[in-house]
C-alpha cells in the first residue's frame, strides 16, 4: 500500500486501487487530496504494468465532492490562490479521463459534485444500490462546473441530465443503473465481488489493445463513419506492430486449432 496524506494506492499486479481517504469529511476533495491524486496517478503510471484502476472511498462515502470550505470558501478572496488550487483538481480530472489503463469507479457511498464527476469520467462504474449521487451545485447557487456538467451530459440522457443539474435531487445507485450512469448497481455486500469480477475480465487482455480500444472509442464518437474507419484502420496497424501481431499469431491460431471460442472467452496470452 502506498499512502499519501489523503489518498491510498494499492497495486496488485495488473490492478491498482485508489482509495479516497478522508472518511471523517465524507472523502470531500481538499486541495491536499487533489495533489495526492496526481501522486497516485503518477505511481500507477510509473509502475507500468497496471491495466485496471479501481477508484473507491474509505468509510461510508465515495466522495462528497469538492471541499466546499478548503477549495472555495477560504481561498475565494485571493483570486490567484483560488485559481491555482482548483487548477490542480481540473488537471487530475482530465488526466483520469485520458488515463491509459481502464478506470472503474467502485461507488460505495455518497457521490456528490466531484464524486459524481469522477464516476462519470471513469470508463466503467459499479455502485452499491443504496448510494446517493447528486449534482448539488444548484443547491448552493452555482451550476456543476469543472467537468461535472460534462460528466452528466456524457453519461445521461438530456432530460435526466438536466433534471439532476437543475433540481439538485439525488439519484440512487439503482436509478443510476437504470439510466446507464453506472454499469451495475448491487447490494453493498456484493460491491467488491462484482467489481473484482469485472476487473478479472479486463486484466486478462493485452494492455496495448485495451489502451487502443479506449482511444478508438473516444476519438470515433466525434467522427463521421468514413473518418472513423480511416482512424480505426490506422490504429489496427499500430496495434499489430505494438503487440507483435498477437491477434493473428496467438489468438487466431488458437481459434484455428479450435482451442478457444472468442465469443465466450479470451485467448490464452501466455501460449504461442
Ligand atoms: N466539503 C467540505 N466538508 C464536507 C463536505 C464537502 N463537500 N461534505 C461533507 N463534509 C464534512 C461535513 O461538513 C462534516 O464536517 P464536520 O464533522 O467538521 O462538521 C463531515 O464532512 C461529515 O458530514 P455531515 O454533513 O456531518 O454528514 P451527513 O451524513 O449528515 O451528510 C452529506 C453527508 C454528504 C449529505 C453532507 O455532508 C453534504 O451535503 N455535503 C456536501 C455535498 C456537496 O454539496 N458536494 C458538492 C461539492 S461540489
Amino acid at each position: 500500500m502506498i499512502t499519501f496524506e489523503t489518498v491510498n494506492v494499492e497495486i496488485d499486479g495488473p490492478t491498482a486501487t485508489i482509495y479516497f481517504n478522508r472518511p471523517d469529511k465524507k472523502n470531500a476533495m481538499s486541495p491536499q487530496l487533489h495533489q495526492d491524486m496526481h501522486k497516485a496517478l503518477d505511481a500507477i503510471e510509473d509502475d507500468g504494468n497496471v491495466k485496471a484502476v479501481v477508484i473507491t472511498g474509505v468509510g461510508d462515502s465515495f466522495s462528497a465532492g469538492m471541499d466546499l470550505e478548503e477549495c472555495f470558501l477560504r481561498p475565494y478572496n485571493d483570486p490567484m490562490l483560488f485559481y491555482t488550487t482548483n487548477l490542480v483538481a481540473l488537471k487530475w480530472f482530465q488526466r483520469l479521463k485520458a488515463f491509459p489503463a481502464v478506470t472503474i469507479a467502485k461507488v460505495n457511498g455518497y457521490a456528490f459534485g466531484g464524486g459524481f464527476e469522477v464516476t462519470g469520467l471513469c470508463d466503467l462504474a459499479v455502485a452499491a444500490e443504496h448510494v446517493k449521487f447528486g449534482l448539488s451545485e444548484i443547491n448552493f447557487g452555482i451550476f456543476p462546473a469543472g467537468g461535472a456538467s460534462w460528466a452528466a451530459t456524457h453519461n445521461l440522457q438530456r432530460k435526466q441530465a438536466l433534471y439532476y443539474i437543475l433540481t439538485g435531487d439525488t439519484m440512487t445507485g439503482k436509478q443510476a443503473e437504470e439510466f446507464g450512469f453506472v454499469n451495475k448497481a448491487v447490494p453493498a455486500e456484493e460491491l467488491d465481488a462484482v467489481t473484482d469480477k469485472i476487473v478479472s475480465k479486463i486484466v486478462n487482455k493485452n494492455p496495448v489493445t485495451l489502451r487502443l480500444a479506449k482511444e478508438v472509442y473516444e476519438r470515433t464518437t466525434h467522427l463521421d463513419l468514413p473518418e472513423a474507419i480511416d482512424y480505426d484502420q490506422a490504429k489496427l496497424w499500430e496495434l499489430a506492430r505494438l503487440t507483435s501481431n498477437e491477434w493473428i499469431n496467438v489468438a487466431l491460431k488458437q481459434f484455428e486449432k479450435r482451442s478457444f471460442r472468442p465469443g465466450v472467452e479470451t485467448y490464452k496470452r501466455d501460449v504461442a
